[in-house]
């Protein structure tokens, strides 16, 4: 595996080698990104060959920052169903939709893409906690993997949190600390005590660059599934941005590897009550304002300060060619509704790719002739009791042979 090179700074471009335990850049606290060997992968890696392989984020551990294979802590995660809406195609009105779930990941959203990453590295470096700051997700999904290396996890969340999220962390082992305030308030705190260096934890949150490397491997997986030939554009949802800005990274590594010749759009979406990347975009700007941040239904999209991330993640939006759209939680039930008739049970945070679609088709922002491919991010059991205000259970019990016919017959 010394195809992965080492880190550079995006900031001031110090270069870090590969063997390194580091978070942000040690000399400008600036973001790191990952680099690999791609011209020697060119000639030695044949994309076919790595498709056969079975399945999962680990097909592709030539492209992951992972030193050492015995390491790899997996649940089985990557390669989620990719699935062709015509239906909803129609609804949205484009030409091909598909719906790539990641709900389906073992503890039910995308966050197990890149916690595979960050727990792995946590083992190769010899730690013994894994922690994180999370609106939920990341912190089941961190609870998971380190249950899985035999690991202990800690993890902070808002008061707020969804109580399914919070739950599974626990069943997992995880000590939760509940923080009052919102996401990005207790992010900043997180991130001061993990560079504090007063707890000796292993940071699978927002500053970590091995992590982020999971994330790419949507790219791989979409590009692949197209024969290589990617669709025109790819949507997800956003809280800090680090899904876009690292699917993009994985987009441009298949073309310098020489296996994709065209990129998509990139096109990220907000609840827009909380939507500081969107309000970036609009106004042409190159970094991300925090914002104050109003109630919405897409309580894991609820950061209102994405840091450097989120400038990162604008990027990638501007370079495609793609754009940053905020939606009304009515139109989040909507698409989770929509979603629900293709027999999909995701959360709105997850869902809000759809809302984005839809009113960007409706804007004109996005053509009728597109094959779109929208990221669904999270199971609708992670914030259940935003479905079940959705729906009646029926009062009435049947308790005989006759009374069940009548109601048979009675719902037709
Ligand atoms: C369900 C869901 N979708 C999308 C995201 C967005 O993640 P990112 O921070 O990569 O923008 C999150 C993050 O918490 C999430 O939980
Ligand atoms: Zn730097």
């Amino acid at each position: 595996m010394a195809n992965f090179t080492g880190f550079t700074c995006v900031g001031c471009r110090a270069p870090y080698g590969p063997g390194e335990d580091l978070l942000l850049c040690p000399v400008c606290h600036n973001l790191l990104e990952a680099n690999y060997d791609l011209p020697g992968l060119r000639a030695s890696l044949d994309r076919d060959a790595v498709a056969a392989r079975s399945s999962g984020v680990w097909r592709w551990r030539e492209l992951l920052p992972v030193v050492n294979d015995k390491a790899i802590v997996t649940l089985g995660e990557g390669d989620t169903p990719m699935l062709r809406c015509d239906r909803l195609a129609r609804v949205v009105g484009v030409r091909e939709l598909w719906v790539k779930s990641d709900a389906s990941n073992p503890t039910g959203s995308l966050k197990d893409r890149s916690i595979t990453v960050s727990a792995t590295k946590a083992v190769e470096f010899g730690y013994r906690v894994l922690s994180c700051d999370s609106t939920g997700n990341k912190a089941s999904s961190v609870a998971a993997y380190a249950a899985r290396a035999g690991l202990d996890s800690v993890v902070f969340c808002p008061d707020d949190t969804p109580i399914p999220k919070v739950t599974q962390a626990l069943f997992f082992g995880a000590k939760l600390i509940r923080v009052r305030g919102h996401y990005s308030q207790i992010n900043a705190m997180y991130r001061k005590l993990i560079h504090s260096g007063q707890v000796s934890w292993y940071d699978c949150g927002t500053d970590n660059p091995f992590r982020y490397e999971g994330k790419k491997t949507y790219a791989y997986e979409i590009a692949e599934h197209f024969g290589w030939q990617p669709p025109d554009r790819v949507v997800h949802p956003a809280n800090g941005g680090m899904s876009v800005a690292k699917a993009w990274k994985g987009f441009r590594e298949l073309q310098a590897l020489g296996w994709t010749d065209r990129v998509p759009k990139m096109t990220l979406v907000q609840a827009a009550n909380c939507d500081p990347i969107v309000r970036a975009s609009d106004a042409g700007a190159s970094t991300v304002a925090p914002i104050t941040k109003g109630p919405t239904v897409a309580s894991a999209l609820a950061g209102a300060d994405p840091g450097l991330l989120g400038a990162r993640a604008l990027e990638a939006v501007r370079e495609s060619g793609g754009v940053a759209v905020g939606v009304e939680d009515r139109e989040t039930f909507e698409a989770m509704e929509m979603l629900a008739r293709e027999g999909l049970f995701i959360e709105p945070s997850g869902a809000v790719a759809i809302a984005g679609l839809r009113r960007l088709r409706a804007a004109g922002k996005v053509d009728a002739d597109e094959c779109v491919v929208c990221v669904v991010t999270g199971s609708g059991f992670k914030d259940f009791d935003a479905i079940a205000s959705r729906v009646v259970i029926p009062d009435e019990v049947v308790s005989d042979y006759a009374e069940l016919v009548a109601a048979a017959l009675a719902v037709g």
